[in-house]
């Protein structure tokens, strides 16, 4: 299989005159992220991943440039393409490529064929080594692997096509690892492996404890709301917010949206989660309960077609709704399509509006991609600091333990958690207790009682 090496391209971005203004976000960014920076000098002096060609599947950011960076400090061969069409920040695509000489495939509002070769471009370096955020790269793979081409988008089917089956076995096979940034990725490599089809070993640093309570929470709570109202310039105070999914983001969309003054209202499947949105102070409701009442929606399940035709027929005229959930699937906008009965696409930048037959305008913003990405910068770099030095050590980890990895998800090693932690609390000027001789013995023992 003829390998197109790094080197030998420098991938597909929009204008690199653009770079000056990119390599200023990426070094912003990098001010805001010192646990990261002390593992790229780290990696500089000792490559961990020397001789590791990888693919990385992620949102092209100014902080995934620094993660970039880091990775490529380690001595990674390294590749990078967009994981979602509308979340690539073109200026910092061209600087990656121009002033760290990383390869980028990633445009901002490229359309699907576009998307995909560019996946396409990230699979032809033949990694070692992959970094997915929504699993897209190795669903990709193991579609390959499995000899599914009529699974795979046309422009990957081309490519996968022209293959020989001894080269399709050994796209899967020569990855030692694999590490996934987002809960949807995690929960399609946890069905993977259910199915019996994961065939090579992926680590969940989605479910690392210093990514999804901080990353999830924080970095999505304040940048979804970043994302409503770049896309609106709408006041949020005295509205109805409505947060369908009452997870990790959802709390963190829930608690911001409620500091900005909304009334806030929780949709939920699950009653645990339900439970506690009722015990942290929202209301809880059914989106058909709730679909009448608000102002604003946002879904963050990670589940698809939450809100769906008669949830929106039964909006009030100017309802705004976006997503943030992974996948742009959470709203069934095909049906609202089929609702409408006129559609103005981009009455501003990212919102569109549907006119229904009963003459009520409802906004979609930023296509139902993920509105933070979409409408806004994504993440504060100070949250992805930890999310991506979990990312960066679980690749250095996995790579020194590829002969121990089964094909099957892993989480990631409590030992690079509490380091992250403990970086990133030093970084801050905190200090911790430490526990005492007799603390340690005590919280040790079972003898001593009332
Ligand atoms: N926007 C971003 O930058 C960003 C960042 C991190 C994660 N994500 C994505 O956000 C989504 C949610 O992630 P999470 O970590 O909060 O997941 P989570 O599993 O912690 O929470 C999801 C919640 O949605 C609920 N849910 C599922 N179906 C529902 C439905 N039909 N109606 C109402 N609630 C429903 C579940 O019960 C669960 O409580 C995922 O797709 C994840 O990949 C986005």
């Amino acid at each position: 299989m003829a390998i197109v090496t790094a080197k030998a391209h420098k991938g597909d971005v929009k204008d690199f005159s653009l770079a000056a203004v990119g390599r200023q976000r990426i070094e912003w960014a990098e001010r805001d992220m010192p646990v990261l920076r002390a593992i790229r000098e780290r990696f500089a002096t000792e490559k961990p991943l020397a001789g590791m060609r990888m693919s990385a599947c992620l949102h092209v950011t100014a902080e995934t440039a620094n993660l970039a960076r880091t990775l490529k400090a380690g001595g990674a061969d390294l590749v990078l393409c967009a994981s979602n069409p509308l979340s690539t920040q073109d200026d910092v695509a061209a600087s990656m490529v121009q002033d760290y000489g990383i390869p980028v495939f990633a445009i901002k509002g490229e359309d699907e064929h576009s998307y995909y070769r560019h996946i396409t471009a990230a699979l032809q370096h033949l990694p070692n080594v992959t970094m997915d955020d929504g699993a897209d790269l190795v669903s990709a793979m193991i579609f390959i692997a499995l000899d599914r081409l009529d699974d795979l988008h046309a422009e990957v089917r081309a490519w996968a096509s022209k293959l020989g089956p001894a080269d399709r076995k050994a796209l899967v096979a020569n990855v030692v690892a694999s590490m996934e940034e987002t809960t949807t990725g995690v929960i399609r490599l946890r069905a993977m492996e259910k199915d019996g089809v994961l065939k090579l070993p992926v680590i969940a640093v989605n479910d690392a404890q210093t990514k999804h309570f901080f990353d999830n929470r924080y970095g999505t709570g304040q940048s979804t709301i970043d994302g409503i109202i770049r896309a609106t310039d709408t006041l949020l105070a005295g509205r109805q917010m409505i947060v369908c999914g009452y997870g990790w983001c959802g709390k963190g969309v829930a608690l911001r949206a409620r500091g900005m003054g909304s009334h806030v209202i929780i949709t939920e499947v699950d009653p645990i989660r339900a439970l506690e949105a009722v015990m942290d102070g929202f209301q809880v409701k059914t989106i058909a309960e709730a679909a009448p009442l608000g102002d604003i929606f946002v879904t963050v399940t990670g589940d698809i077609h939450v809100i769906r035709g008669e949830h929106f027929v039964a909006m009030k005229d100017g309802a705004m709704i976006c997503n943030s959930g992974h996948f742009n699937v959470e709203l069934a906008l095909d049906e609202l399509g089929q609702l409408a009965a006129s559609v103005n696409t981009g009455v501003r930048e990212f919102v569109d509006e549907y006119v229904l037959k009963n003459g009520h305008r409802l906004y979609v913003l930023g296509e139902g991609r993920l509105i933070n990405l979409a409408a806004a910068h994504g993440h504060p770099a100070s949250v992805m600091d930890m999310s991506f030095a979990a990312q960066a050590l679980a690749t250095e980890w996995s790579v020194r333990h590829t002969s121990k990895l089964e094909h099957k998800v892993h989480q990631v090693p409590k030992a690079v958690d509490e380091f992250v932690a403990s970086l990133k609390l030093q970084t801050m000027g905190i200090s911790l207790d430490k526990l005492t001789t007799e603390q340690q013995k005590y919280l040790q023992s079972w003898e001593m009682g009332t």
